[in-house]
């Protein structure tokens, strides 16, 4: 792999900020198309994984975790030639009702049914970008380890990787060069893109708990919920952060969501 190559899968603030000044209108306009719904990814957060991915050519972009399909939308629509395969749970929900409806306009997307952990890691190639949404919790970071021990994805995404998080921790500690999109640099550039975003969540009365800054009511490091941009590891070394993983979940037993 060239020298270019190794830093196009290695994302770094500098980089990252400079491909988002670019991009950010892009991010608005799909916004704008797509509305806001409970429970997703915030605009700025969108904007930070298409930024560390745009020296990149992604095969196909695979999610766990949809909801009511905001991140799905958004990804529908910045990787309009590329196919988004979207893994949900739970069917028949009142999100899932809401996500089929509103996906049912892209032909790029495929919807999927069924538990990541198992589905997932026999799915994605050498190539695809992940983005990891749920599970939550040490099986957020287990699904992240569980495909990158398969295949070598081009990158890998876990959502929610606030300060505070053990799987932020384990990021952290053990995978190699880890960002995040609530590095303050980042925030302070592109928050206004999250305006809408939180508007609808502070009028939400299922999500008043969540504001910048603020989660579950208390204060917090982190702007948001977080994206952690995860460059895949070796095979061999995501086989050994697994076992890692699992040595310290049983240490651990209250680590699970
Ligand atoms: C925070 S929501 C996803 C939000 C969505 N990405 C968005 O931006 O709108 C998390 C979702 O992950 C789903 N989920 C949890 N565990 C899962 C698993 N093992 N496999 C697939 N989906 C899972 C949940 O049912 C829930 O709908």
């Amino acid at each position: 792999m060239s020298e270019q190559a190794g830093a196009a899968n290695r994302p770094d603030i500098p980089g990252i900020l400079e491909a988002a000044q670019n991009l950010a209108d892009r991010v608005r306009a799909a916004a704008d198309r797509s509305g806001y719904q409970e429970k997703g990814i915030l605009n700025s957060e969108i904007l930070f994984m298409l930024a560390c991915v745009a020296a990149l050519k992604p095969a196909r972009i695979v999610e766990s975790g949809r909801a009511r399909g905001q991140s799905t939308a958004l990804l529908a629509l910045l990787f309009p030639d590329r196919e988004v395969i979207s893994f949900e749970l739970h069917k028949g929900t009142p999100d899932d009702e809401i996500a089929t409806r509103r996906l049912s306009e892209f032909r790029n997307v495929r919807l999927m049914y069924g538990d990541s952990l198992n589905l997932l890691p026999p799915i994605v190639r050498a190539g695809d970008v992940l983005l990891v949404d749920g599970p939550k919790g040490s099986l957020g970071i287990e699904l992240c380890l569980r495909v990158c021990a398969a295949v070598s994805p081009l990158m890998v995404f876990m959502h929610d990787s606030h300060h505070g998080q053990l799987e932020r921790q384990f990021a952290e500690t053990f995978w190699p060069h880890p960002v995040f999109s609530d590095d303050p640099r980042f925030v302070t550039a592109f928050e206004a893109l999250d305006r809408p975003c939180w508007e609808l969540i502070a009028s939400s009365p299922d999500r008043q708990w969540q504001a910048p800054y603020t989660r579950d009511g208390l204060r917090q490091l982190s702007y948001g919920p977080t994206m952690a941009c995860l460059p895949a590891p070796k095979r061999r070394d995501a086989k050994w952060m697994l076992r890692e993983l699992r040595r310290l979940k049983k240490r651990y037993p209250r680590w699970r969501h």
